[in-house]
């Protein structure tokens, strides 16, 4: 296993102690949260009571694959704790999220649990939030419109950057909600919650990766161990 593997693991190990039985999760998307859902895995395996709301199609897929016991949240509106990844992460624990392509469910998700703790390796920690390029999920309709008018609303906070439509296999990536993501590398985005507004009142724009207000803790893993950071 590669130290970045490791790494991954050892996040999900401390996010799965904050698990108990009778819990209702969010189950997040992404590598990390893959390192979290195949340790969940073996608790179950090995009489651990919980129930999953996956975020993504290929979190549900490695779940079923694994033997996590999987609900909806239309079955379960209010869960107890989500663990997800993160692409990003500042030490407010604002996040940008959505590498994966799964930003939607995965913050509908994070908005219905009580808790939300993010595991990721210690380079996702940075000063300032925008070096990972920030997705904007986007209805296919008008898709031209919708991203001149991310643009402008960007630009209006003195933001400019490439903005691109994601491409899977030579053609738009689809995600599970059946829409398009736009990823905008800003470089620095100094006021993500300005931005967050910004890009909310763009007709055209389903949801953004930025999470603020929604992590509750983060835990970090690295060369130096295993570290949290609380809200
Ligand atoms: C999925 O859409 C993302 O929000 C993931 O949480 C993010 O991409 C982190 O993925 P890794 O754990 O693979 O870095």
């Amino acid at each position: 296993m590669s130290e970045a593997a490791e790494w991954k693991r050892q996040a999900a190990r401390e996010a799965l102690s904050q698990v108990e039985s009778g819990m209702t999760l969010g189950i997040g998307t992404g590598s990390t949260a893959e390192a979290f859902i195949r340790l969940l895995a073996e608790k179950v395996s090995a009489g651990l009571k919980i129930v999953g709301v996956p975020t993504s199609e290929r979190s549900a897929a490695l779940c079923r694959e694994l033997g996590v016991p999987l609900t909806t949240l239309d079955e379960t509106p209010e869960l107890d704790l989500a663990v997800d990844g993160a692409d990003e992460a500042d030490g407010a624990l604002r996040l940008i999220k959505g590498g994966g392509g799964a930003l939607l469910r995965e913050k509908i998700v994070a908005a219905a649990a009580g808790r939300m703790v993010v595991i990721a390796d210690e380079a996702k920690l940075v000063e300032t939030l925008g070096a990972f390029p920030l997705p904007v999920e986007v209805n296919g309709f008008g898709v031209t419109a919708t991203y001149l008018a991310v643009e402008k609303a960007a630009s209006l906070l003195g933001l400019t950057g490439a903005l691109t439509l994601r491409q899977e296999g030579g053609r738009p990536f689809i995600t599970d909600g059946g829409h398009l993501i736009i990823d905008a590398s800003f470089g620095r985005i100094p006021d993500p919650e300005a931005l967050s507004i910004a890009l909310h009142a763009v007709p055209g724009v389903v949801e953004h990766g930025l999470f603020i207000g929604l992590a509750s803790s983060l835990v970090l893993a690295g060369p130096g161990g295993v570290r949290r950071l609380e809200r």
